[in-house]
């Protein structure tokens, strides 16, 4: 009879955490899908992106989805090269555990979602070769782990904001092939951790390198080709 009572017992608490650490999950589930139902249609495949998304199979077995296997949460997310159209879903801040999140090699239009910068520990940011166009975002500074972050192949136009250099960790930087002017900023001397920097191709900025530059100790790369610059590397 005790056994049976503890047997129980046990079972009760199984059945009680697994519910507990499945329902931790939900918002993440949900936030999926519905990203999932923001991506429009390519029009050249007529494919549905993301058809794999579906209940057959857990989240975290989704193509372009990982999870951790410690807490299962969504730590990282490759939407890379689907031929996507459409702004950048503001719904990927459901995602509050994304490290790593490559949009790179689609159609993603206007501007950075500012509900973004609710992804305090992304460490990885892509978005190479989309049609994002404005400003740079500002909303990227308000992610502090970040230690790479590709930005380049877009329409992004105006300067670069001083505030990019503020990454403690930031080791990877490129802004190169849009449509940017004005000075490249001092601040990105700050930048003490950087190990490679595009700034060139398309871009048109005015004055030289800033000597800053030449306090980037760890820098190995250094990509400022076409862009207007001239004067000493310092
Ligand atoms: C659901 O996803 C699986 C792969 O995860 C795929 O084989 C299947 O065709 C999908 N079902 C639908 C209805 O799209
Ligand atoms: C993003 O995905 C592309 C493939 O589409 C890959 O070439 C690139 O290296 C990825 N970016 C990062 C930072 O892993
Ligand atoms: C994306 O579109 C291009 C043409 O615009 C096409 O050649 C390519 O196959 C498409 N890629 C995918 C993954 O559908
Ligand atoms: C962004 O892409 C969507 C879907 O293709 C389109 O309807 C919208 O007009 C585009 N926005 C801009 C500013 O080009
Ligand atoms: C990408 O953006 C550019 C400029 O903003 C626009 O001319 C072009 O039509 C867009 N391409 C697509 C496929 O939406
Ligand atoms: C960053 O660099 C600028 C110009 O080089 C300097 O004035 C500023 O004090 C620096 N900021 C920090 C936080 O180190
Ligand atoms: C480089 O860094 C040193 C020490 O942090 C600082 O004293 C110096 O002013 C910096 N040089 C430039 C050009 O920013």
């Amino acid at each position: 009879m005790r056994l049976l009572l503890l047997l129980f017992l046990l079972l009760h608490l199984h059945i009680h955490l697994s519910s507990a650490a499945a329902a931790g999950h939900i918002p993440e589930l949900r936030g999926l899908l519905s990203i999932k139902s923001s991506l429009v249609l390519d029009p050249v495949s007529e494919q549905p992106p993301l058809a794999g998304w579906n209940s057959s199979v857990s989240h975290c077995l989704w193509s372009g989805v990982t999870c951790s296997p410690r807490t299962g949460h969504v730590t990282a997310l490759d939407l890379s090269g689907l031929n996507i159209s459409c702004p950048i879903p503001p719904q990927i801040s459901s995602l509050s555990a994304l490290r790593y999140l490559n949009l790179s090699n689609n159609l993603f239009n206007e501007s950075f979602p500012a509900q973004l910068a609710v992804l305090k520990i992304l460490q990885v940011l892509d978005l190479y070769n989309n049609n994002m166009s404005g400003p740079l975002p500002l909303v990227v500074t308000q992610m502090p782990a970040l230690r790479h972050l590709h930005l380049g192949g877009n329409f992004f136009n105006g300067g670069i904001p001083p505030e990019y250099g503020q990454w403690k960790f930031l080791e990877y930087l490129a802004v190169s092939g849009n449509e940017l002017s004005g000075a490249i900023p001092p601040e990105i001397g700050n930048l003490t951790k950087l190990k490679e920097l595009y700034v060139g191709y398309y871009n048109s900025y005015e004055g030289g390198l800033p000597l800053q530059i030449g306090n980037l100790s760890e820098l190995v790369r250094l990509d400022a080709a076409s862009c207007g610059l001239s004067g000493e590397i310092p």
